[in-house]
C-alpha cells in the first residue's frame, strides 16, 4: 500500500496563517453595561463546554497512536481549542467573573468516543460545524462588542477544524481496507447525531440542552435552533459527499442503508 501524502504540513501552515492573537482583540471597547448576568452565565457555560478538549485529545492520541500525520495535527487542534475557553474566560474575568482550577478540571470530565475511528472523525466534523454555527450566531447577536468579535474568531476556527477533520476522514476512507464498514459507520454517526440527538453526548449538544431560559439566552437560542436545521442540511450534504451518496436529510440515510447502497 502506498503511504498517502501527509495532510499535517498544509493544515498546520494554514492554521498559522489565519491565527488571531489574543492581544489584537478590541479589549478597549469592552462594554460592561451590555453584558447582563444571563449573558455572563451563558458564556461561562460555553467556556465549560470547551474544556472537554483535554479528555478528547488524550483519546485521540491513544486511539490514533499509529497515525503520525493525524496525531501531529491534533497538537494544533488541542492548542487552538485551548484558546477558546482561555479567551472566553479572559472576557469573563474582565467583567468580574472568575473561575478556579476546580472549574477547569471539572470541565474535562466528559468526552464521548466511539470504537470506530471513522465514527470519531465524522462526529467531530459534525460537532465542529454545529459549534461554528453557534458561535457565528453568538457573534451576530451578542449585545457586547468584544464578545461578538471573539465569537466570530472562534466560529472561523471551528469551521476550519470541521474541514480538517473532513480531510482526515476522506483520506482514511480512500486508504481503507474496509471502506464499506467505514462508510456505514460514517452514516450511522450522521443519523445518530440528528435523529437521536439526546443520546449522542457531546459538549456542543450539552451546551444546546443546558440553557433554555432567560432573555438574552432565549433570543440567541431561538436563532441557534433556527439555524440548526440549516447546519443539519449542510452536514448531511457534506457527509454524503464523503461517502459518495446524495443525502439531503437524515431520512435519506435510512433509505440508502435499506436499499443496500451501503453494505
Ligand atoms: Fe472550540
Ligand atoms: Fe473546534
Amino acid at each position: 500500500m502506498t503511504i498517502p501524502e501527509p495532510l499535517f504540513p498544509r493544515l498546520a501552515e494554514k492554521a498559522e496563517r489565519v491565527r488571531w492573537k489574543m492581544e489584537d482583540l478590541s479589549w478597549g471597547k469592552l462594554d460592561a453595561a451590555k453584558a447582563d448576568p444571563e449573558l455572563l452565565a451563558m458564556v461561562k457555560d460555553i467556556a465549560f463546554s470547551e474544556l472537554t478538549t483535554y479528555t478528547a485529545s488524550q483519546r485521540f492520541l491513544k486511539d490514533f497512536w499509529d497515525d503520525a500525520d493525524f496525531t501531529q495535527w491534533i497538537s494544533v487542534w488541542f492548542y487552538e481549542e485551548t484558546r477558546h475557553p482561555q479567551v472566553l474566560l479572559k472576557w469573563l474575568g474582565r467583567l468580574g467573573v472568575e473561575v478556579d482550577g476546580k472549574f477547569l478540571l471539572k470541565g474535562r470530565g466528559t468526552a464521548a468516543f466511539m470504537k470506530s475511528r471513522m465514527g470519531t472523525l465524522v462526529t467531530n466534523v459534525i460537532s465542529e460545524m454545529v459549534a461554528s454555527s453557534n458561535y457565528f450566531n453568538l457573534g451576530a447577536h451578542s449585545p457586547e462588542p468584544v464578545l461578538a468579535e471573539i465569537a466570530m474568531h472562534i466560529s472561523n476556527d471551528e469551521a476550519r477544524h470541521a474541514s480538517s477533520f473532513y480531510s482526515y476522514a476522506k483520506r482514511m476512507l480512500e486508504n481503507s481496507a474496509q471502506p464499506e464498514v467505514d462508510r456505514r459507520d460514517a452514516l450511522k454517526v450522521l443519523y445518530m447525531w440528528f435523529q437521536e440527538n439526546d443520546r449522542v453526548k457531546h459538549p456542543v449538544n450539552e451546551f444546546h440542552g443546558r440553557r433554555q431560559s432567560g432573555p438574552e439566552a432565549g433570543l440567541l437560542l431561538g436563532k441557534i435552533q433556527q439555524d440548526y436545521a440549516e447546519v443539519k442540511r449542510r452536514a448531511c450534504r457534506r457527509i454524503g459527499n464523503l461517502v459518495g451518496l446524495p443525502i439531503a436529510n437524515p431520512e435519506d440515510i435510512l433509505r440508502h442503508l435499506r436499499n443496500g447502497e451501503v453494505a
